[in-house]
């Protein structure tokens, strides 16, 4: 079979390589892989700028749906012919995250599934939602997930409540999603009008370029009277305009680092408005099953940029970089 290596960090060292079909072991299942989807963390770990102490040659991304080929011994809650999604963090099964909990996932500390079969811990995996193909239900593990742990167990979203969501990218627009089918506002920024105007036929109710306007942190308070939650995209390029945005007793999802990892910011807005500031790690497999099954009854479907095919998958990690999807990237086989 068929798989992408990368031997050193740099984009430059991925490669295709044969290897043989590997067979799964006690509780593991064996994948046909049927697509997988792209994630920011993958151009970063694959560039060295993500975690350097992970075992190389590495076979990259995190996120699949495939169908099982083979079952290890032990195995009773997946058989051959299901379709199934792999998990972001293999061992975080339910509950606050541990230590413990955070250290196996595919594509960094363990072999990715950029891969045409892949071997998985029959814990690390998930029924696909039926109402989904292969590509939209490989969107789901990482980007979906980490939308919907924002909005639920974090942000506590209700109806009526207002959102407020950096950029159109994966993460970005399964949040927009997510709350308009539970009957929230949202708000959206972008640095496009093109890609604000797609945000809005999905439902967004104000957009904001911030390109042309970096005070939309307050423009989305004086839209809004203040975002109830912040999906926090940015990181700590930005925070601040994101705590100028947020409403009283308002919670910021701090999830990425796509405008920086560090910065000078003061926390004091946080404490005038009684708000706060909560890290997000995506979400445990018990999360994943509730997104599941809300995804479900919505019939919420990601939102795919565009498709490729396994040989243009190495292209397609570069391109996330460029920033010029909307939504998700997707390898089909
Ligand atoms: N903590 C976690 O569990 C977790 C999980 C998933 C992702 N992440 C992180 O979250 C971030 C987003 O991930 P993703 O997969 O959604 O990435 P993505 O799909 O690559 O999103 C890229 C988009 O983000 C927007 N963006 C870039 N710079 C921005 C800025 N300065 N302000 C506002 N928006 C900006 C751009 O949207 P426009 O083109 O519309 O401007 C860009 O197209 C990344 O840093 C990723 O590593 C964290």
């Amino acid at each position: 079979m068929q798989r992408v290596e990368l031997s050193a960090f740099g984009l430059s060292n991925l490669r295709f390589n044969e290897v043989p079909v590997p067979a799964p072991a006690a509780g593991e299942v064996l994948l046909k892989v049927m697509a997988c989807s792209i994630n920011y963390r993958d151009l970063m770990i694959a560039n060295g700028h993500y975690k350097t102490d992970i075992p190389l040659p590495l076979v990259p991304l995190s996120d699949c749906c495939g169908v099982i080929e083979a079952v290890g011994s032990g195995v009773s809650d997946f058989a051959p012919g299901d379709r199934v999604v792999s998990l972001l963090w293999q061992d975080w099964l339910s509950g606050p995250l541990c230590a413990d909990q955070r250290t196996q996932s595919p594509g960094c500390e363990t072999t990715g599934v950029l891969s045409e079969y892949a071997v998985l811990p029959a814990t690390g995996i998930a029924a696909a939602p039926e109402s989904l193909t292969a590509a939209e239900a490989a969107c789901l593990p990482a980007a979906g997930l980490t939308a919907f742990t924002a909005l639920t167990t974090l942000g506590q979203l209700q109806p009526g409540d207002t959102l407020l969501t950096l950029g159109t990218g994966g993460v970005s627009l399964f949040a927009l999603q997510f709350a308009k089918a539970m009957g929230a506002n949202a708000v959206v920024t972008s640095s496009s009008d093109e890609k604000l105007a797609r945000a809005r036929d999905l439902g967004a109710d104000h957009t904001i370029n911030y390109r042309l306007n970096d005070r939309w942190g307050e423009a989305c308070f004086e839209l809004t009277g203040g975002a109830d939650v912040v999906v926090e995209t940015g990181g700590a390029g930005t925070l601040n305009q994101s705590m100028a945005a947020l409403g009283y007793s308002g919670r910021i999802a701090y999830i990425g680092g796509l405008a920086g990892f560090a910065g000078e910011t003061s926390l004091m807005p946080l404490v005038i408005k009684n708000a706060s500031v909560h890290g997000i790690t995506v979400g445990s497999k018990a999360d994943h099953l509730r997104m599941t099954r809300f995804v479900g009854q919505h019939q919420i479907k990601p939102v795919i940029d565009r498709e490729c095919s396994f040989a243009q998958s190495i292209d397609a990690i570069a391109a996330i970089g460029e920033g010029a999807h909307f939504g998700k990237l997707v390898v089909s086989f």
